[in-house]
């Protein structure tokens, strides 16, 4: 019968060009030329509706049995083959496990906020909590209540960055504490630090218009100088290592009195003098003092039964003697082999 014999004629060559296959993607094509909507084993099937109503099984029959054995015969090859091209990828692409790895790059955070972290985390250790205030800020707060008035020669040395409205950009965290007074006066005790940034007419290799500060500020009954200096000595032991000293030198600050400059003991020669801190054996790392009777009384509080102290530190400061960084500007360039180094 004519059918018969097509069909066997297409399986056998079927079967002979899957066999020869050689790649998936030549299988594939055989698979849809014969198997497909448009194949040519479906164009047989189909044909079947013309035959005798006798002879259908037997030829039926007979289509299923090759139609299965030519899918046998497709699954197989695609296993060999699929299998054969993965050993050829792999030769092709084979890994040499003598290399040395390519050491991920994680990021992390920049070098002054890892400082304002470590700050931060000390003196919330010594009791303190964090507060925080505006960088556009009211002459008001930045000068006045800090006992600066409009006239006073200290804000020559805080030229900063004025707005129409006359608003300024703050030239120090000290602000915050007047904030902060006002906000809960006449209650105390206070402990806060105020981490933030701070804008100043100044550009060289140790000061940038744009920097950081931490102010700290604690009002309470009887607090004294001696409260403030064990308080800061604590701060320096944690931040900068075990062994070391400070020292208060006498200073001015229109918001405290008396008011001081701290220095550490130099990290770099213990005491003894060098290079890094000019011969002298210390390294200045922030302004404070008892706060003035002035500031007290002008945000709340009666000086004759509170007292405080107050500090400032500059966080780029901190960094640079922390990491040996030369320049401060190196921290705003952003740099990626600089910044990486920490
Ligand atoms: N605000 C001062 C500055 O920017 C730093 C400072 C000094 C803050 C003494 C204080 C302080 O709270 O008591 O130079």
């Amino acid at each position: 019968m004519e059918l018969i014999d097509r069909l066997e004629k297409v399986a056998a060559v079927a079967l002979d060009a899957i066999a020869k296959s050689d790649t998936v993607a030549v299988l594939q094509e055989h698979r849809v030329r014969l198997l497909g909507k448009k194949g040519e084993l479906t164009a047989i099937l189909r044909a079947m509706s013309e035959l005798a109503p006798e002879d259908r099984p037997r030829v039926g029959q007979l289509a299923n049995a090759l139609r299965d054995q030519i899918e046998d015969a497709l699954l197989a090859r695609l296993g060999e083959l699929t299998a054969l091209e993965l050993e050829a990828k792999l030769q092709e692409e084979r890994v040499d496990v003598t290399l040395p790895g390519r050491q991920p790059y994680f990021a992390h955070a920049h070098p002054l906020s890892r400082i304002i972290e470590e700050v931060t985390d000390i003196f919330l250790g010594l009791g303190f909590s964090v507060a925080e205030g505006p960088e556009i800020e009211s002459e008001y707060y930045n000068f006045e209540a800090l006992n600066v008035p409009p006239l006073h020669p200290a804000r020559d040395m805080q030229d900063t960055f004025y707005l129409r409205d006359g608003r300024v950009l703050r030239t120090q965290t000290s602000p915050v504490q007047v904030r902060t007074m006002q906000a809960v006066s006449p209650h105390y005790p206070i402990r806060i630090i105020s981490p933030g940034k701070v804008y100043r007419r100044d550009d060289d290799a140790t000061h940038s218009p744009m920097f950081h500060q931490i102010e700290g500020l604690v009002v309470d009954k009887g607090v004294s100088l001696a409260h403030l200096k064990s308080v800061l000595l604590m701060f320096a032991r944690q931040m900068f290592g075990a062994e070391r000293e400070i020292r208060l030198r006498p200073s001015y600050f229109p918001f405290t009195e008396p008011s001081a400059e701290v220095d550490v003991s130099c990290g770099t020669c213990g005491g003894l003098g060098c290079r890094v801190c000019k011969g002298t054996g210390w390294v200045e790392i922030l302004g404070c003092g008892m706060v003035h009777p002035n500031v007290l009384a002008m945000s709340g509080y009666d000086p004759e039964s509170v007292s405080g102290f107050a500090f400032g530190m500059g966080v780029e400061r901190i960094a640079m003697l922390k990491y040996n960084v030369e320049d401060l500007r190196h921290f705003f360039v952003n740099d990626a082999r600089f910044i990486r180094q920490f």
